[in-house]
């Protein structure tokens, strides 16, 4: 198993493994346009080709920049026949670990799984301290009323962590 940034010839078999989880309410859903637009922004983890085959994806993340401060986790996915395996909690941990190079300060994502989140070292927070999120997304989002996502956020760069919703988090353990 290997973690790499996803290549555009990934888009689709990352489309598909989306569209999956999306049609069971789990994500929400990407286009396969708007997944190759930004390709760049996801890294997979995959079973490297053989002479024969090409990479087999295990899962994706995308890591979505909010300035130099803050990046959200969004469509983190584990091919369905290998969940439960620990490759989630290697995908958050790759993300995590680019997040931390490129030096952001912390890390939210936006819901269905909180205690998996939790379990890697991120706190839950109301969605309203996300003023960000709430700006970019949620206010125009129409199912906005009813929503039932929970909010998680974890510090990976202590020394860059400028807010206080993030002095309140302890940090992720250094790889
Ligand atoms: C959530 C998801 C990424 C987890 O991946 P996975 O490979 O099955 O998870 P792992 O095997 O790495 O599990 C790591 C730990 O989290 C726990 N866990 C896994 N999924 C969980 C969930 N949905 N809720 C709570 N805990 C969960 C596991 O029991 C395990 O606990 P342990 O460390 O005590 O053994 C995967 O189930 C998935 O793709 N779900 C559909 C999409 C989704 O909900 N994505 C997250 C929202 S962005």
């Amino acid at each position: 198993m290997r973690g790499r940034r996803a290549r555009p010839e990934d888009a689709v078999a990352v489309h598909r493994l989306i569209a999956h989880y999306a049609a069971e309410g789990l994500l929400l859903p990407r286009t396969e346009v708007e997944i190759y637009a930004h390709i760049g922004r996801f890294l997979v983890l995959v079973e490297p080709a053989s002479a024969a085959s090409t990479d087999r994806l295990l899962g994706c993340v995308a890591l979505e920049p909010y300035g130099p401060d803050l990046a959200e986790i969004r469509s983190l996915a584990v091919d369905p026949q290998i969940c439960g395996r620990g490759v989630g909690a290697r995908l958050l941990r790759f993300a995590l670990a680019i997040a931390r190079r490129r030096k952001v300060a912390r890390v939210f994502a936006v819901t269905h799984a909180p205690k998996f989140f939790n379990r890697q070292g991120f706190q839950t927070l109301s969605r309203q301290a996300l003023a960000e999120k709430l700006d970019r997304d949620c206010r125009t989002c129409p199912k906005s009323p009813t929503c039932e996502l929970v909010a998680v956020i974890a510090t990976v760069c202590p020394e860059r962590v400028m807010l206080p919703v993030v002095a309140a988090c302890s940090p992720v353990p250094i790889l």
